[in-house]
Protein backbone atom coordinates (compact mmCIF):
# COMPACT_ATOMS: atom_id res chain seq x y z
CA UNK A 1 0.00 0.00 0.00
CA UNK A 2 2.72 2.87 1.07
CA UNK A 3 4.36 1.87 -2.27
CA UNK A 4 1.54 2.61 -4.74
CA UNK A 5 1.44 5.63 -2.77
CA UNK A 6 4.74 6.74 -3.25
CA UNK A 7 4.40 5.88 -6.75
CA UNK A 8 1.39 8.20 -6.76
CA UNK A 9 2.76 11.34 -5.11
CA UNK A 10 6.03 10.72 -7.27
CA UNK A 11 3.62 11.04 -10.18
CA UNK A 12 1.56 13.90 -8.83
CA UNK A 13 4.28 15.73 -7.81
CA UNK A 14 6.35 16.01 -11.25
CA UNK A 15 3.16 16.07 -13.01
CA UNK A 16 2.64 19.39 -11.81
CA UNK A 17 6.27 21.00 -13.00
CA UNK A 18 6.14 21.94 -16.09
CA UNK A 19 9.26 19.77 -17.05
CA UNK A 20 9.11 15.69 -17.27
CA UNK A 21 11.49 13.77 -16.91
CA UNK A 22 13.14 11.71 -19.66
CA UNK A 23 11.91 7.94 -18.97
CA UNK A 24 14.57 5.24 -17.91
CA UNK A 25 13.90 3.11 -20.92
CA UNK A 26 12.17 3.20 -24.41
CA UNK A 27 11.28 0.36 -26.61
CA UNK A 28 13.34 0.64 -29.67
CA UNK A 29 13.81 -2.73 -32.11
CA UNK A 30 17.22 -3.88 -31.04
CA UNK A 31 18.31 -5.38 -34.19
CA UNK A 32 17.52 -2.53 -36.30
CA UNK A 33 19.16 -0.35 -34.17
CA UNK A 34 22.52 -2.12 -34.02
CA UNK A 35 22.31 -2.22 -37.79
CA UNK A 36 21.58 1.67 -37.88
CA UNK A 37 24.69 2.59 -35.15
CA UNK A 38 26.86 1.20 -37.03
CA UNK A 39 25.56 3.05 -40.32
CA UNK A 40 25.48 6.17 -38.23
CA UNK A 41 29.56 5.32 -37.51
CA UNK A 42 30.28 4.32 -40.77
CA UNK A 43 31.73 6.85 -43.33
CA UNK A 44 30.50 4.74 -46.41
CA UNK A 45 27.63 6.97 -46.29
CA UNK A 46 29.66 9.75 -47.39
CA UNK A 47 30.70 10.47 -51.09
CA UNK A 48 34.49 10.54 -50.95
CA UNK A 49 34.37 7.79 -47.61
CA UNK A 50 35.70 10.56 -45.50
CA UNK A 51 32.71 11.85 -42.96
CA UNK A 52 29.85 10.02 -41.13
CA UNK A 53 26.96 11.15 -38.95
CA UNK A 54 28.85 10.49 -35.95
CA UNK A 55 31.52 13.72 -37.39
CA UNK A 56 29.42 16.12 -36.88
CA UNK A 57 27.35 14.91 -33.81
CA UNK A 58 29.45 13.41 -31.30
CA UNK A 59 27.99 10.82 -29.55
CA UNK A 60 30.79 10.89 -26.49
CA UNK A 61 30.23 14.65 -26.00
CA UNK A 62 26.43 15.71 -26.08
CA UNK A 63 25.22 14.71 -29.58
CA UNK A 64 26.68 18.12 -31.20
CA UNK A 65 29.49 19.44 -33.06
CA UNK A 66 31.61 21.66 -30.72
CA UNK A 67 32.40 23.80 -34.55
CA UNK A 68 31.11 26.67 -34.93
CA UNK A 69 29.74 25.27 -38.18
CA UNK A 70 29.60 21.74 -39.60
CA UNK A 71 32.43 20.52 -42.31
CA UNK A 72 31.24 18.02 -44.96
CA UNK A 73 32.45 16.15 -47.78
CA UNK A 74 35.21 17.91 -49.36
CA UNK A 75 35.78 20.31 -46.66
CA UNK A 76 32.66 22.06 -47.59
CA UNK A 77 31.48 24.63 -45.03
CA UNK A 78 27.45 24.29 -43.44
CA UNK A 79 25.44 27.32 -42.82
CA UNK A 80 24.41 26.08 -39.47
CA UNK A 81 25.29 24.80 -35.75
CA UNK A 82 24.77 21.41 -35.97
CA UNK A 83 22.12 20.20 -32.91
CA UNK A 84 22.32 17.54 -30.59
CA UNK A 85 21.05 13.99 -31.85
CA UNK A 86 20.32 13.06 -28.92
CA UNK A 87 16.24 12.77 -27.07
CA UNK A 88 16.01 14.74 -31.09
CA UNK A 89 12.65 11.28 -30.93
CA UNK A 90 11.22 14.23 -29.04
CA UNK A 91 11.20 16.96 -31.24
CA UNK A 92 8.03 17.77 -32.61
CA UNK A 93 10.00 18.58 -35.98
CA UNK A 94 13.37 18.33 -37.17
CA UNK A 95 15.83 21.03 -37.93
CA UNK A 96 16.23 24.48 -36.73
CA UNK A 97 13.53 25.57 -39.06
CA UNK A 98 11.73 22.90 -38.47
CA UNK A 99 11.39 21.79 -42.14
CA UNK A 100 11.60 17.87 -41.56
CA UNK A 101 8.09 16.59 -39.93
CA UNK A 102 9.80 13.90 -38.10
CA UNK A 103 13.46 12.07 -37.91
CA UNK A 104 12.88 9.65 -41.22
CA UNK A 105 12.21 12.81 -43.15
CA UNK A 106 15.31 14.25 -41.42
CA UNK A 107 17.52 11.87 -41.85
CA UNK A 108 17.36 11.95 -45.52
CA UNK A 109 18.78 15.25 -45.41
CA UNK A 110 22.45 14.92 -44.60
CA UNK A 111 22.43 12.35 -46.89
CA UNK A 112 21.32 14.05 -49.81
CA UNK A 113 23.02 17.46 -48.92
CA UNK A 114 26.31 18.18 -51.05
CA UNK A 115 27.86 20.34 -47.85
CA UNK A 116 27.33 17.20 -45.50
CA UNK A 117 27.17 13.64 -46.74
CA UNK A 118 27.03 14.54 -50.39
CA UNK A 119 25.43 10.68 -51.27
CA UNK A 120 22.09 9.91 -53.59
CA UNK A 121 19.80 7.22 -52.70
CA UNK A 122 21.47 5.24 -55.86
CA UNK A 123 25.11 5.32 -54.70
CA UNK A 124 24.00 4.81 -51.11
CA UNK A 125 22.30 1.31 -52.19
CA UNK A 126 25.17 0.50 -54.58
CA UNK A 127 27.74 0.89 -52.22
CA UNK A 128 25.63 -0.91 -48.83
CA UNK A 129 24.72 -4.24 -52.01
CA UNK A 130 28.47 -4.30 -52.63
CA UNK A 131 29.46 -5.10 -48.99
CA UNK A 132 29.32 -8.42 -47.88
CA UNK A 133 28.87 -7.45 -44.33
CA UNK A 134 25.84 -5.30 -45.18
CA UNK A 135 24.42 -7.56 -47.41
CA UNK A 136 24.25 -10.10 -44.45
CA UNK A 137 23.10 -7.62 -41.76
CA UNK A 138 20.17 -6.39 -43.78
CA UNK A 139 18.94 -9.84 -44.45
CA UNK A 140 19.17 -10.78 -40.62
CA UNK A 141 17.37 -7.65 -39.86
CA UNK A 142 14.53 -7.23 -43.49
CA UNK A 143 14.66 -10.77 -44.69
CA UNK A 144 15.16 -8.89 -48.66
CA UNK A 145 17.99 -9.88 -50.71
CA UNK A 146 18.65 -6.22 -51.92
CA UNK A 147 19.54 -3.62 -49.49
CA UNK A 148 17.12 -0.81 -50.30
CA UNK A 149 17.83 3.35 -49.30
CA UNK A 150 14.56 2.84 -47.12
CA UNK A 151 15.80 0.38 -45.18
CA UNK A 152 19.31 1.89 -44.07
CA UNK A 153 17.06 5.55 -43.20
CA UNK A 154 14.72 3.13 -41.43
CA UNK A 155 17.69 1.42 -39.25
CA UNK A 156 19.68 5.00 -38.68
CA UNK A 157 16.05 6.15 -37.40
CA UNK A 158 15.21 3.42 -35.07
CA UNK A 159 18.99 3.97 -34.04
CA UNK A 160 18.15 7.76 -33.34
CA UNK A 161 15.02 6.78 -31.12
CA UNK A 162 17.30 5.04 -28.99
CA UNK A 163 19.00 8.27 -28.35
CA UNK A 164 17.89 9.12 -25.00
CA UNK A 165 19.84 10.48 -21.81
CA UNK A 166 18.24 9.42 -19.02
CA UNK A 167 18.79 10.16 -15.19
CA UNK A 168 20.13 13.71 -15.43
CA UNK A 169 20.10 14.97 -11.86
CA UNK A 170 17.69 17.16 -12.69
CA UNK A 171 15.44 14.25 -13.60
CA UNK A 172 16.23 12.48 -10.60
CA UNK A 173 15.48 15.39 -8.57
CA UNK A 174 11.78 15.30 -10.06
CA UNK A 175 11.40 11.47 -9.09
CA UNK A 176 11.89 12.51 -5.80
CA UNK A 177 15.26 10.45 -5.79
CA UNK A 178 17.49 13.08 -5.10
CA UNK A 179 17.66 16.86 -3.49
CA UNK A 180 19.37 20.39 -5.78
CA UNK A 181 21.88 22.12 -4.18
CA UNK A 182 21.06 25.57 -3.17
CA UNK A 183 22.70 27.68 -6.48
CA UNK A 184 20.77 24.87 -8.94
CA UNK A 185 17.62 24.73 -6.76
CA UNK A 186 17.14 28.87 -6.88
CA UNK A 187 18.61 28.77 -10.63
CA UNK A 188 15.42 26.42 -11.48
CA UNK A 189 13.71 29.16 -9.55
CA UNK A 190 14.60 31.90 -11.64
CA UNK A 191 14.63 29.74 -14.86
CA UNK A 192 10.37 29.78 -13.84
CA UNK A 193 10.09 33.30 -12.74
CA UNK A 194 12.16 34.93 -15.53
CA UNK A 195 9.72 33.14 -18.16
CA UNK A 196 12.47 30.79 -19.78
CA UNK A 197 9.76 28.20 -19.34
CA UNK A 198 7.41 29.13 -21.53
CA UNK A 199 9.70 28.61 -24.23
CA UNK A 200 11.90 25.80 -22.76
CA UNK A 201 9.18 23.43 -21.14
CA UNK A 202 7.77 19.52 -21.62
CA UNK A 203 10.36 16.63 -22.02
CA UNK A 204 13.04 18.16 -23.76
CA UNK A 205 12.82 21.24 -22.30
CA UNK A 206 12.27 23.15 -25.61
CA UNK A 207 11.59 20.91 -29.03
CA UNK A 208 8.28 21.45 -28.95
CA UNK A 209 7.04 25.23 -30.65
CA UNK A 210 8.88 28.06 -32.94
CA UNK A 211 9.74 30.84 -31.31
CA UNK A 212 11.17 34.27 -32.83
CA UNK A 213 15.05 34.85 -31.53
CA UNK A 214 14.77 38.65 -30.90
CA UNK A 215 10.97 38.52 -29.04
CA UNK A 216 12.12 41.70 -27.68
CA UNK A 217 15.38 42.83 -29.09
CA UNK A 218 16.24 42.15 -32.92
CA UNK A 219 18.48 39.71 -33.51
CA UNK A 220 21.66 40.28 -36.06
CA UNK A 221 23.44 37.66 -37.75
CA UNK A 222 25.50 36.76 -40.56
CA UNK A 223 24.17 33.76 -40.58
CA UNK A 224 22.77 32.75 -44.18
CA UNK A 225 20.49 30.22 -42.69
CA UNK A 226 16.95 29.78 -44.05
CA UNK A 227 14.54 30.73 -40.87
CA UNK A 228 10.89 29.86 -40.81
CA UNK A 229 10.23 32.92 -42.72
CA UNK A 230 11.62 30.85 -45.97
CA UNK A 231 10.38 27.28 -45.15
CA UNK A 232 6.63 29.23 -45.02
CA UNK A 233 7.32 32.21 -47.69
CA UNK A 234 6.33 34.31 -44.84
CA UNK A 235 8.48 37.41 -44.09
CA UNK A 236 6.60 37.82 -40.38
CA UNK A 237 8.33 34.66 -39.48
CA UNK A 238 11.82 36.03 -39.51
CA UNK A 239 14.66 34.74 -37.11
CA UNK A 240 11.78 32.35 -36.43
CA UNK A 241 13.31 28.64 -34.74
CA UNK A 242 12.27 25.72 -33.02
CA UNK A 243 12.92 26.16 -29.80
CA UNK A 244 16.18 23.96 -28.96
CA UNK A 245 16.50 21.36 -26.24
CA UNK A 246 18.15 22.23 -23.08
CA UNK A 247 19.07 18.68 -22.07
CA UNK A 248 22.58 18.09 -21.95
CA UNK A 249 23.31 21.98 -22.69
CA UNK A 250 26.47 22.09 -20.97
CA UNK A 251 27.87 20.03 -23.53
CA UNK A 252 26.95 21.24 -26.64
CA UNK A 253 28.72 24.73 -26.92
CA UNK A 254 28.92 26.90 -29.25
CA UNK A 255 25.19 27.72 -28.82
CA UNK A 256 22.57 29.42 -31.06
CA UNK A 257 21.66 28.74 -34.35
CA UNK A 258 24.65 30.44 -35.95
CA UNK A 259 27.16 29.09 -32.92
CA UNK A 260 27.45 32.74 -31.90
CA UNK A 261 27.68 32.22 -27.67
CA UNK A 262 30.87 30.08 -26.94
CA UNK A 263 29.83 29.49 -23.37
CA UNK A 264 27.00 28.48 -21.33
CA UNK A 265 26.68 31.93 -19.42
CA UNK A 266 26.93 34.09 -22.57
CA UNK A 267 23.92 32.00 -23.92
CA UNK A 268 21.69 32.63 -20.58
CA UNK A 269 22.66 36.21 -20.74
CA UNK A 270 22.06 37.22 -24.81
CA UNK A 271 18.87 35.03 -24.54
CA UNK A 272 17.71 36.75 -21.73
CA UNK A 273 18.80 40.62 -23.69
CA UNK A 274 17.08 39.43 -26.67
CA UNK A 275 13.82 37.33 -25.86
CA UNK A 276 13.18 38.59 -22.20
CA UNK A 277 14.41 42.31 -23.45
CA UNK A 278 16.68 42.18 -20.08
CA UNK A 279 20.52 42.62 -18.48
CA UNK A 280 20.24 39.54 -15.94
CA UNK A 281 22.70 40.28 -13.27
CA UNK A 282 25.49 37.76 -13.15
CA UNK A 283 24.66 36.31 -10.04
CA UNK A 284 20.96 35.10 -11.33
CA UNK A 285 22.92 34.15 -14.56
CA UNK A 286 24.96 31.74 -12.95
CA UNK A 287 22.46 29.93 -10.67
CA UNK A 288 20.27 29.73 -13.95
CA UNK A 289 23.66 27.93 -15.56
CA UNK A 290 23.87 25.72 -12.34
CA UNK A 291 20.37 24.65 -12.69
CA UNK A 292 21.06 23.96 -16.90
CA UNK A 293 23.56 21.66 -15.67
CA UNK A 294 21.75 19.18 -14.12
CA UNK A 295 20.03 18.66 -17.43
CA UNK A 296 23.11 16.17 -18.17
CA UNK A 297 21.82 12.59 -18.68
CA UNK A 298 23.45 9.48 -19.35
CA UNK A 299 24.45 7.56 -22.38
CA UNK A 300 22.18 5.35 -23.42
CA UNK A 301 23.66 1.60 -23.35
CA UNK A 302 23.99 1.81 -27.32
CA UNK A 303 26.35 4.08 -27.27
CA UNK A 304 28.14 2.86 -24.06
CA UNK A 305 28.66 -0.49 -25.26
CA UNK A 306 30.67 -1.24 -28.36
C1 LIG B 1 28.52 17.68 -42.11
C2 LIG B 1 27.92 17.61 -40.80
C3 LIG B 1 26.72 16.72 -40.58
C4 LIG B 1 26.60 15.39 -40.90
C5 LIG B 1 27.58 14.51 -41.60
C6 LIG B 1 25.30 15.00 -40.38
N1 LIG B 1 24.67 16.04 -39.77
FE1 LIG B 1 22.91 15.99 -38.77
N2 LIG B 1 22.93 17.97 -38.67
C7 LIG B 1 23.95 18.80 -39.07
C8 LIG B 1 23.52 20.17 -39.05
C9 LIG B 1 24.35 21.38 -39.43
C10 LIG B 1 22.17 20.15 -38.61
C11 LIG B 1 21.24 21.35 -38.49
C12 LIG B 1 20.69 21.62 -39.86
C13 LIG B 1 19.45 22.42 -39.88
O1 LIG B 1 18.83 22.61 -38.83
O2 LIG B 1 19.03 22.85 -40.95
C14 LIG B 1 21.83 18.75 -38.36
C15 LIG B 1 20.62 18.32 -37.86
C16 LIG B 1 20.33 17.00 -37.52
C17 LIG B 1 19.17 16.54 -36.79
C18 LIG B 1 18.03 17.43 -36.28
C19 LIG B 1 18.13 17.74 -34.83
C20 LIG B 1 17.18 18.84 -34.43
O3 LIG B 1 17.09 19.14 -33.25
O4 LIG B 1 16.53 19.43 -35.29
C21 LIG B 1 19.25 15.17 -36.70
C22 LIG B 1 18.27 14.24 -36.02
C23 LIG B 1 20.47 14.79 -37.41
N3 LIG B 1 21.11 15.92 -37.87
C24 LIG B 1 20.88 13.49 -37.64
C25 LIG B 1 21.88 13.16 -38.54
C26 LIG B 1 22.09 11.82 -39.10
C27 LIG B 1 21.25 10.61 -38.81
C28 LIG B 1 23.18 11.90 -39.92
C29 LIG B 1 23.80 10.81 -40.78
C30 LIG B 1 22.92 10.21 -41.77
C31 LIG B 1 23.64 13.27 -39.86
N4 LIG B 1 22.82 14.00 -39.04
C32 LIG B 1 24.78 13.73 -40.53
C33 LIG B 1 25.21 18.40 -39.44
C34 LIG B 1 25.50 17.12 -39.89
C1 LIG C 1 10.50 33.58 -26.49
C2 LIG C 1 10.97 32.22 -26.29
C3 LIG C 1 12.22 32.01 -25.47
C4 LIG C 1 12.46 32.42 -24.19
C5 LIG C 1 11.57 33.21 -23.28
C6 LIG C 1 13.77 31.89 -23.86
N1 LIG C 1 14.29 31.21 -24.91
FE1 LIG C 1 16.04 30.21 -24.93
N2 LIG C 1 15.88 30.01 -26.93
C7 LIG C 1 14.77 30.31 -27.67
C8 LIG C 1 15.08 30.15 -29.08
C9 LIG C 1 14.12 30.37 -30.26
C10 LIG C 1 16.42 29.75 -29.16
C11 LIG C 1 17.23 29.50 -30.42
C12 LIG C 1 17.75 30.83 -30.89
C13 LIG C 1 18.77 30.77 -31.99
O1 LIG C 1 19.50 29.82 -32.09
O2 LIG C 1 18.86 31.73 -32.75
C14 LIG C 1 16.88 29.65 -27.77
C15 LIG C 1 18.16 29.26 -27.42
C16 LIG C 1 18.59 29.08 -26.12
C17 LIG C 1 19.86 28.54 -25.73
C18 LIG C 1 20.91 27.98 -26.68
C19 LIG C 1 20.55 26.55 -27.05
C20 LIG C 1 21.41 25.93 -28.09
O3 LIG C 1 21.38 24.69 -28.23
O4 LIG C 1 22.12 26.62 -28.83
C21 LIG C 1 19.92 28.55 -24.36
C22 LIG C 1 21.06 28.06 -23.49
C23 LIG C 1 18.69 29.13 -23.90
N3 LIG C 1 17.89 29.44 -24.98
C24 LIG C 1 18.36 29.35 -22.58
C25 LIG C 1 17.32 30.18 -22.18
C26 LIG C 1 17.18 30.74 -20.86
C27 LIG C 1 18.10 30.46 -19.68
C28 LIG C 1 16.09 31.55 -20.89
C29 LIG C 1 15.57 32.47 -19.80
C30 LIG C 1 16.51 33.43 -19.29
C31 LIG C 1 15.53 31.47 -22.22
N4 LIG C 1 16.30 30.63 -22.98
C32 LIG C 1 14.39 32.10 -22.65
C33 LIG C 1 13.56 30.73 -27.18
C34 LIG C 1 13.39 31.27 -25.92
Amino acid sequence: MLKYLIICVCIVSFASEPISPIPKTVEYNKAKALLGKKLFYDTLLSKNNTISCVTCHNLRSGGADSRKVSRGVDGRLGNIQAPTVYNARYNFKQFWNGRAANLKEQAEGPLKNPNELGMSPQLIEKRLNASKTYKKLFYQVYHSSRITFNEAIDAIVEFEKALITPNAKFDRYLRGETTLNSDEQEGYRLFKQYGCITCHNGINIGGNSFQEMGTFFSYHTNASYPDRADVLKNKKYHNVFKVPTLRNIALTSPYFHDGSAKTLLKAVKAVSHYNLGIEMPLDDAQKIVAFLKTLTGEKPKIVKNP
